[in-house]
């Protein structure tokens, strides 16, 4: 993590986010969303810092647009959050992408896999490189994820997770899987997944594009049933994902595909004459977004005519027109755009004949 060093000695010790889910624990706590029906679901987007060495894929700063669900423990979220990432892949037109799959289990049945896990590699200690030995010592579990070529030569003999897990834990996983299959969504399971932050319990997965290697791994995510709890809220299952963005866009760009443009169009514009009608038009724009109403405007342009030019051009069916009359009397000029009828309306009615034109 990239620390910032307070001023003072007992200034407030601050780092700059690595990462997306723990912020969001935090702000589930910090605003009492457990008291709200379960589960809440959340999504974030944005820069995240992390001190590595840079690489090819591999940035000091990027972006991740994540989404975690909070307060479900049961299979079946694991699988729909696996459906929804896969879904916005594909929407964006990716093809030949891949899902990894492993289970990590929960902390006792981890624990007892780490010890054989050890056991296994103690006295074969003085064969794996430097950065694996040390993993060995602080993080054992991390030796699954080795890129080393030896270290993974010993680890096709090594004791494999699903072997330690309980039979709750083993439920679990199956079902994932099944919901997975359901969904028919291929996915390789991958005894060698263990993802590289601390807080992961059951299901991990990862989704690599088409390009091979270890900084390919498009979003990555996983259940986290005790991190509510290591945050000091109450016992809270949990489960998430995160979609690195620049590693996104680098797949976009080698894949060639023509990102399909935003399918929500506008349902109104919302034309204005003059300064006044200009103020007026804006917060009646905001008044519609306010309500769920796609609507968009040409505040820059200031004659009627290229305004409705724009309403057809973007075959927007509905136009709001404001002039000088209409903020003197408080009404607002509704135009069908596909027949051209008019109707004046007060601005107390507007919102209501709008939605119910739109629900027709
Ligand atoms: P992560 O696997 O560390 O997971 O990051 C998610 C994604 O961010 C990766 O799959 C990758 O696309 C991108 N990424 C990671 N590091 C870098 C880097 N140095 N440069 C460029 N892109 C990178 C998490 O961060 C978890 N918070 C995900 C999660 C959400 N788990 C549960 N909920």
């Amino acid at each position: 993590m990239y620390r910032i060093v307070p001023r003072e000695e007992e200034g407030e010790k601050l780092v700059l986010r690595p990462e997306g889910t723990p912020n969001v624990v935090r702000a589930y706590l910090e605003h009492g969303m457990y008291v709200k029906p379960q589960p809440v679901k959340l999504f974030y987007l944005g820069p995240v810092f992390r001190y590595d060495r840079p690489q090819a894929g591999r940035f000091r700063q990027f972006s991740q647009a994540g989404v975690e669900v909070i307060g479900d423990g049961g299979a079946l979220t694991d699988a729909e959050l696996i459906a929804l990432l896969w879904k916005i892949l594909g929407d964006i037109g990716l093809k030949g992408l891949t899902v990894q799959i492993n289970t990590i289990g929960e902390l006792t049945c981890r624990r007892k896999y780490i010890e054989k896990l050890v056991e296994y590699f103690e006295p074969r200690k003085v064969d794996l490189p430097e950065e694996d030995r040390l993993r060995l010592k602080r993080n054992p579990l991390r030796i699954l994820d080795s890129k080393n070529e030896k270290t993974r030569a010993m680890l096709s003999e090594a004791p494999q997770t699903v072997d330690y897990l309980c039979a709750d834990c083993l439920k679990h996983f199956k079902e994932v899987l099944e919901y997975l299959d359901e969904l028919e969504i291929a996915y390789d399971l991958n005894p060698y997944l263990v993802r590289g932050l601390d807080y992961y319990s059951h299901t991990v997965f990862e989704v690599y594009g088409t390009e091979s290697g270890s900084q390919s791994a498009l979003a990555g995510g996983g259940r986290y049933d005790y991190l509510v709890e290591l945050l000091g809220g109450p016992k809270t299952p949990a489960v998430g994902f995160a979609i690195g963005l620049e590693r996104l866009i680098h797949e976009v760009l080698i894949q060639e595909v023509s990102v399909p443009e935003q399918k929500i169009s506008p349902k109104v514009i919302v034309i204005q004459l003059g300064d006044a009608a200009k103020k007026l038009a804006l917060k009646i724009e905001q008044q519609l977004w306010a309500e769920g109403i796609p609507a968009t405007s040409a505040m820059g342009k200031s004659s009627i005519r290229a305004q409705l030019k724009l309403a057809n051009k973007q075959a927007i069916p509905y136009a709001l027109i404001i002039g000088q009359k209409e903020v003197f009397s408080g009404t607002v000029i509704l135009r069908d755009m596909t027949d051209g009828i008019q109707e004046t309306i007060s601005l107390k009615k507007y919102l209501d004949v709008i939605k119910k034109k739109l629900g027709e």
